[in-house]
């Protein structure tokens, strides 16, 4: 039985990091283990031009404590107002590595998104122009439509048309929820990819919903039925270069989290890695976590794999981690897989 596994260190493609008090208490949490990561746009407000992100590029690394070593990859939130010239300028300098599309209401703090497509079109055709890739939020936000079929709808409306217009366009497709995303994923043609979270391969809308509301384990996209789980586990643990980590670690206090309108996010940057080992020793395939975690995406993004290596080691006793992280905004909690994790990660 194999107890240790040493990986190159992994990235992040898809985290929020928030700002202030609540970006220096959870930034050091992401930090410790990943070597990058790309750093979700919606402040309040959002970061929209190529200014915004370098601010918010210098916020992030004046947060990062000494001696912890960490690139921030930044994103522009795609609004109706973007200029194009401008989203170049900051690529070409190297100050972004992606923009966001939020369909507008999908989410928190997407109040800015795109509601028109024609209106972002000179955008999506200048970022295919320089290859930069853009990150979907794939939800569609039409009140009629059922909150559990709003990221199907999303591919067969709004992401194959809009692939068809462009489809030169680099695409991510975020925090994959259903196996329609996976499969479309997996068969489409021209350059597309999809990150899956750590917490929707470890759970389904039961544990959210079964015995209780469980606030924590409420997120956007909203996890799905048993089956489209195992749906994300076969994609994850497939070596398929298209599907890699994106964490989508979303923190928010447990005042605004366990409420009677509460917030979506789950917050796993701190224990993401113990889960991974734990989902990837279950399914048989510690072997597939390194491309998942450290290899498939930074080739995708055109980055170089990291130099460095992280070691985990399965012990006989488990993982003592906080049940909440305190930040100087409040208490977050800690995504809680219902189980205890037995990889320890090794210091450095
Ligand atoms: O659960 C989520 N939380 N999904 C998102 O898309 C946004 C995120 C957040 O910013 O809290
Ligand atoms: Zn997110």
């Amino acid at each position: 039985m194999m107890t240790r596994l040493t990986l190159r260190r992994p990235d992040d493609w898809h985290v929020h990091l928030r700002d202030g008090a609540m970006l220096a208490g959870v930034l050091p949490e992401t930090a410790r283990h990943f070597g990058r990561a790309i750093i979700m746009p919606n402040l309040v407000p959002p970061v929209v031009t190529g200014a915004d992100a370098r601010a918010y590029r210098d916020r992030i690394m004046a947060a990062l404590p000494k001696g912890m070593d960490f690139t921030p990859l930044m994103t522009l939130y795609l609004t109706e107002a973007t200029d194009p010239a401008d989203l170049a300028r900051a690529a070409a300098e190297g100050l972004i590595t992606a923009v966001k599309l939020y369909p507008a209401g999908a989410t928190t703090n997407s109040q800015s998104g795109v509601r028109n497509f024609d209106n972002v079109m000179p955008v999506l055709e200048k970022m295919a122009e320089i290859g930069l890739p853009l990150c979907i939020h794939g939800e569609v936000t039409a009140a009629h439509v059922d909150i559990f079929d709003r990221e199907q709808v999303f591919l067969e409306t709004v992401l194959d048309p809009l692939r068809a217009r462009i489809p030169a366009l680099k695409v991510t497709l975020e925090h994959i929820t259903t196996s329609q995303g996976i499969d479309y994923v997996a068969n489409a043609s021209g350059d597309i990819a999809g990150t899956i979270t750590t917490h929707h391969l470890m759970i389904n809308r039961n544990h959210m919903l079964v015995g209780g509301i469980r606030p924590h384990y409420y997120c956007l996209p909203v996890a799905k039925r048993a089956s489209h789980q195992q749906a994300l586990r076969k994609a994850a643990i497939s070596g398929n270069s298209r599907f890699f980590l994106g964490t989508d670690s979303a923190p928010h206090t447990d005042e605004t989290k366990e409420s009677a309108c509460g917030c979506a996010g789950v917050f796993s940057a701190t224990n993401t890695l113990s889960c991974l080992a734990h989902v990837f020793e279950e399914e048989g395939a510690l072997d597939r976590l390194e491309g998942f975690t450290s290899l498939f995406g930074p080739a995708r993004y055109g980055l170089p794999v990291a130099s460095q290596t992280i070691t985990l080691e399965k012990r006989d006793t488990a993982v003592p981690y906080p049940a909440k992280i305190d930040t100087g905004a409040g208490p977050v909690t800690l995504f809680d897989p219902g189980h205890p994790l037995y990889w320890h990660v090794l210091d450095a």
